[in-house]
């Protein structure tokens, strides 16, 4: 028999890129932006090279960026003050928290930017857990209420879109039923429906100022040795009234992203997360590896196995290869 050519379609550029299976679009990155609170500030995360903290004033300059990249979403997390954590985290619903400041400033200046907000208390509770404490269990049913009053917090500041990560049972719920009755009926909620406690974000907690004091967040995030869990958690969400989901981090689960894509018809979100970008960005200033062939194809390998959009931090840079043709 004949030799059967697999090889005639990788002859050159021009017909690989013909025959590749994987599509990207620029419409499909989300930028993530940490918003701190106070005024002037544009300072550079040490464990995240490349990345800043932008208070409210000056978060315009991260969105013209963006803007410019040709990327149409971000995601904005708040870092308060210490002096404004508590027990509960009720700086987190704060109508004029930093975040909050940062969502109207945003969408006010750009107001075709998609702005999206993580729903989250570890950055603002004194223990830096997600949920309430009860003795030294989160308190999974105490915490739905003030997750709720996050989202409609951001949702009255002039949100597109929220978030939650906190992993509490019950709060794409509480959350969708809050925003209802606040007349925010077509608001989306984006849940992280399968996050899994991972080592991968170690310099978020860092730059978000977001560890937990003690323990740690086993209890409510999923253990990384489960699929079918990912599973019934995402379909739990999709019964609460989840618009999008989400699988987290995203490099080493690309099993659970074509797992979830597989079975669930709403869209899908991955998250490549703080420990991901840090890696990739330590390994190339070492001299490593080619940093912009790394990002190419991990960025690649997470829209293969099935995700529609991307969370990352190297989105503007994505979007340039993207243009380029490099990748796409
Ligand atoms: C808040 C939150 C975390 C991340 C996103 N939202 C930290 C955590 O759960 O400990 C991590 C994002 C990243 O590492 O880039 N709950």
């Amino acid at each position: 028999m004949e030799v059967i050519r697999p090889r005639r379609l990788r002859k050159d550029n021009v017909t690989r890129e013909l025959v590749r299976e994987t599509r990207l679009s620029k419409s499909a990155l989300i930028y993530p932006i940490f918003i701190k609170e106070g005024s002037g500030i544009e300072e550079n995360i040490a464990v995240m090279d490349g990345q800043k903290r932008y208070s409210p004033d000056r978060v315009e300059h991260a969105v013209e960026t963006v803007i410019k990249a040709g990327i149409g979403s971000v995601l904005l997390f708040g870092v308060p003050e210490h002096s404004r954590k508590d027990e509960t985290g009720s700086e987190a619903y704060n109508e004029n928290g930093a975040l909050q400041q940062a969502v109207r400033k945003i969408k006010s200046s750009f107001p075709q930017i998609n702005v999206i907000t993580d729903v989250c208390l570890c950055e603002y509770t004194s223990h830096g857990h997600c949920g309430l404490l009860k003795g030294k269990e989160v308190d999974n049913d105490g915490t739905l209420s003030i997750l709720a009053k996050v989202a409609v917090s951001h949702a009255q500041a002039g949100a597109d879109m929220v978030a939650p990560s906190d992993m509490m049972d019950g709060r794409v719920q509480a959350i969708r039923e809050a925003l209802d009755q606040h007349h925010f009926t077509t608001l989306p909620i984006m849940s992280y429906s399968a996050k899994y406690a991972s080592s991968f974000y170690g310099p978020f907690r860092e730059a978000a100022g977001c560890a937990p004091s003690f323990g740690d967040r086993k209890t409510y995030q999923m253990d990384y040795h489960n699929l079918r869990e990912a599973v019934r958690e995402s379909e739990l969400d999709v019964l609460e009234g989840a618009d999008i989901l989400m699988v987290k981090p995203a490099l080493a689960y690309l099993d659970v992203i074509a797992k979830l894509k597989e079975t669930f018809d709403l869209p899908l979100a991955a998250y490549s997360v703080s420990g991901e970008y840090s890696m990739i960005k330590t390994a190339a200033k070492a001299g490593m590896i080619d940093e912009a062939a790394m990002i190419c194809e991990t960025t690649v390998s997470f829209f293969r196995a099935g995700t529609d959009m991307l969370i990352t931090y190297f989105a503007p840079e994505i979007a340039a290869y993207i243009s380029e043709g490099r990748i796409g």
